[in-house]
């Protein structure tokens, strides 16, 4: 039994794994995404019960955007197809859905579904779930970077007021807790651009389990691990 004091209240998750899945099983790329779709709903639903506040997914890098044509194509349709699916028991859950990243690559009919289901869920306080869609850490910094710089050029005098509040708030994830423990599935061990300002102090860990495997004993194996952890953040004991 996971010791309900150190639930996290942010887990990050980079969905890892759903090429590979299919490849195994000798299908396409695309079954791996549709299955994966699966493995969020049970995510969410563990997440909700086990008590953390914010779910995060990164569902797709600024990156991915350079996969082929079709993939891409796939994805995007996925998941427009999947929020409208998941909505309504999604609000009927209490899950505020949230989407954040470069919503300008995003196309008009997907952008007007977010903004649909951001709206609709807007007052549910069960848990946050919050979707990474063309989204990278450095993309983000340098959008914050842009707008404190402009700010800056009209009035010169406020640089010396930015802080590292400043940038927190400026990062598409203003007013958001970081993440407390980041999760990566499929055994690679690598950040990918994810969250970088966010994550400086946020617990790792890495299975190596695919995402459309991952479902909640995986969840509740990573989060009896997480309250095993010793968080310091530069300090002695
Ligand atoms: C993760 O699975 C989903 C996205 C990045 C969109 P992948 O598609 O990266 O699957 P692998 O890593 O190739 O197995
Ligand atoms: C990271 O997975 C991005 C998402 C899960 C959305 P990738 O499969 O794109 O990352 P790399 O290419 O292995 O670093
Ligand atoms: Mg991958």
């Amino acid at each position: 039994m996971t010791d309900s004091t150190r639930i996290p209240q942010h887990v990050s998750i980079i969905m890892d794994g759903n090429g590979r899945w299919a490849q195994q099983r000798g299908l396409e790329r695309w079954a791996g995404h549709v299955e994966g779709v699966n493995s969020v709903r049970e995510v969410l639903s563990t997440a909700a019960k086990a008590g953390v506040e914010y779910l995060s997914l990164y569902a797709f890098s600024e990156e991915n955007w350079n996969r082929s044509k079709e993939e891409v194509g796939s994805l995007m349709a996925l998941m427009m197809k999947s929020m409208l699916s998941e909505i309504g028991h999604m609000d009927a859950e209490g899950v505020r859905f949230v989407v954040l990243g470069n919503r300008a690559r995003l196309g008009d009919e997907l952008n007007a579904t977010i903004d649909d289901c951001m709206s609709r869920t807007a007052g549910n306080t069960k848990i946050t779930m919050i979707i990474f869609l063309s989204y990278s850490g450095k993309w983000d910094i340098l959008q914050a970077v842009r707008k404190i710089a402009a700010k800056a050029a009209a009035d010169p005098s406020s640089v010396e007021d930015i802080t590292m509040e400043t940038m927190d708030g400026n990062l598409v994830t203003a007013g958001y807790p970081d993440p407390d423990l980041i999760i990566r599935t499929s055994g690679e061990q690598r950040v990918s651009n994810y969250l970088l300002w966010q994550g400086a102090y946020s617990e790792f860990y890495f299975t190596d389990v695919l995402w459309p495997d991952f479902r909640e004993k995986e969840f509740m194996n990573a989060l009896e691990e997480y309250s095993r952890r010793d968080r310091r953040y530069g300090k002695t004991k």
